[in-house]
């Protein structure tokens, strides 16, 4: 095998693409700061400053800088390389999943172009917006940027269209918090990064499980990190192929982001998530219906009315906005309004940078360990009581969600069905174990169902 010209050409579609992922990277950031002036601007009460806090003790084994030095611009750190390579056919630790693919190879011709939104009309598009035949998908129009200030009609209809970044509205299937309190359902969204080799090492040895919101453009540059976090027992979740705010796409859009990037994890990992989290939380009921009849839960994060979502602002220190001091307050502050819910709850984080990472690893996760009342930290599939296996649609045993688990679907867009959830088929009695299927019946989605009558406590 011509690993070297192979190599090289990687090399240089990375070296292409880094120069367009910052830019993008940029617009996402003017984007997120639109959403925040926006929902600050509806909070009227809620303060931008959080109390000064003590940060905890620096943990020596992170070779983490000290808080003060976590600005926008400090010196990088060396890359860490993946500490364990799993082989083809290993076999996961989700029942009934099949075991692993052979290694993905990178080939450009098979995806769209990175960080863009995939054209709307390749046949794979076309395939998966038959998924949403049947299914009623609300027409409503793109919001302008999908924010409430440059949208005054949008806005004015936000509750009727349930749009989350403009008001905090909810719905019944939205998952907002875990259930029990004083339970965090830890997150880390935008990888597969540089830098989340350096958290998924110290995740491993802290034994804290997390789940990962990952973007397609990121999955297909490193399908190794990927494939050790759902080894090492993560939960992988859809984050969309360009991270874009999904309210300003049309439907073939919206489908094709959430489509390419499913694509992409089954190639890498052979399962296909039932769940996934929109860019900037930017969901209404046309977003929605779309991800649910492609089979995917939303996740979002926990927002209570005196405090606005619980936002870490680490990608703020990023992009130079505020500095790591400032996110840990925030944090603090999360925390400390977090342990009077009577839920448990969601944070946002990113594993995208070096500075979120360090933030993460070296106060915020040590933060949480050394809390007092004791967190319980778990990937939010496990802390809304989902099985596992529920969380791919070829291990689910739910045989009504996904909305094709039962028939399938045609997760590469070739026109046959290839990605069917495990469970039996009305009056049949068994089925095939050495393809995972078979398993019994184990309630699922219920969490979401009891999920609905406190969702309503949490709406801004
Ligand atoms: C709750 O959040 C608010 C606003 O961020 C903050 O001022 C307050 O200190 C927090 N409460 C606690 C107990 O930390
Ligand atoms: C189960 O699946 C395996 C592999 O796909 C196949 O070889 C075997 O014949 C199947 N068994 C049954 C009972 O269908
Ligand atoms: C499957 O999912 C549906 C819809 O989300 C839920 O209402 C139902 O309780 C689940 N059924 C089982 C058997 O887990």
């Amino acid at each position: 095998m011509k690993l070297g010209a192979f190599t090289t050409a990687l090399l240089s579609i990375a070296a292409a693409n880094a120069i367009e992922f910052k830019r993008d990277d940029i617009l996402n950031v003017a984007h997120k700061r639109q959403v925040v002036s926006a929902s600050s601007a509806a909070r009227p009460g809620a303060s931008a400053t959080a109390p000064p806090a003590a940060p905890p003790p620096l943990d020596t084994g992170t070779g983490v800088p000290p808080l003060a030095s976590i600005t926008s611009g400090m010196p990088t750190q060396a890359t860490l390389a993946p500490t364990t390579s799993y082989p083809p056919g290993a076999t996961p630790p989700v029942k009934g999943a099949p075991v692993l693919p052979s290694a993905f190879v990178f080939s450009p011709a098979d995806w769209p172009a990175q960080d863009r939104v995939p054209p709307p009309d390749s046949p794979q598009v076309k395939a998966w917006m038959k998924e949403l035949e049947g299914h009623n998908i609300p027409n409503l129009n793109p919001t302008k940027d999908g924010t409430c200030a440059s949208d005054p009609a949008a806005a004015a209809a936000a509750a009727d269209r349930g749009w989350w970044t403009c008001g905090g509205h909810t719905r019944s299937t939205d998952v907002l918090a875990c259930p029990d309190k004083l339970t965090w359902g830890v997150s880390f969204d935008d990888g597969p990064s540089p830098y989340t080799q350096k958290l998924l090492n110290y995740l491993t040895e802290k034994q804290i499980l997390a789940t990962f919101f990952v973007v397609g453009s990121r999955v297909i540059e490193r399908p190794n990190v990927v494939v050790e976090e759902y080894m090492k027992g993560h939960e992988i979740s859809v984050h969309t192929w360009s991270h874009r705010p999904l309210t300003t796409l049309t439907n073939e859009q919206i489908v094709a982001e959430l489509g390419w990037t499913r694509l992409a994890i089954k190639r890498v990992l052979g399962v296909t998530p039932t769940t996934m989290r929109p860019p900037f939380g930017d969901i209404d009921d046309r977003v929605r219906a779309i991800a649910l009849a492609m089979g995917m839960v939303p996740i979002i994060w926990t927002s209570t009315p005196a405090t606005g979502p619980f936002d870490t602002n680490d990608w703020k220190v990023a992009a130079g906005m505020v500095t790591g001091q400032d996110s840990f307050n925030t944090f603090q502050s999360i925390f400390g309004n977090a342990t009077s819910l009577n839920t448990g709850f969601i944070v946002l984080q990113h594993d995208l940078y070096e500075i979120t990472v360090d933030l993460a690893i070296g106060y915020t996760l040590n933060a949480a360990q050394t809390h007092s009342p004791a967190l319980k930290m778990l990937p939010i599939g496990q802390c809304m009581k989902m099985p596992t296996e529920n969380l791919y649609i070829e291990s689910n045993t739910n045989n009504t969600f996904p909305s094709h688990a039962s028939t399938g679907i045609d997760t590469n867009g070739d026109g046959t069905l290839d990605a069917k959830s495990s469970v039996s088929a009305p009056g049949q009695g068994s089925s095939n174990g050495s393809s995972g299927f078979g398993t019994s019946p184990v309630p699922v989605m219920s969490a979401l169902a009891a999920l609905a009558s406190f969702a309503a406590g949490l709406l801004l």
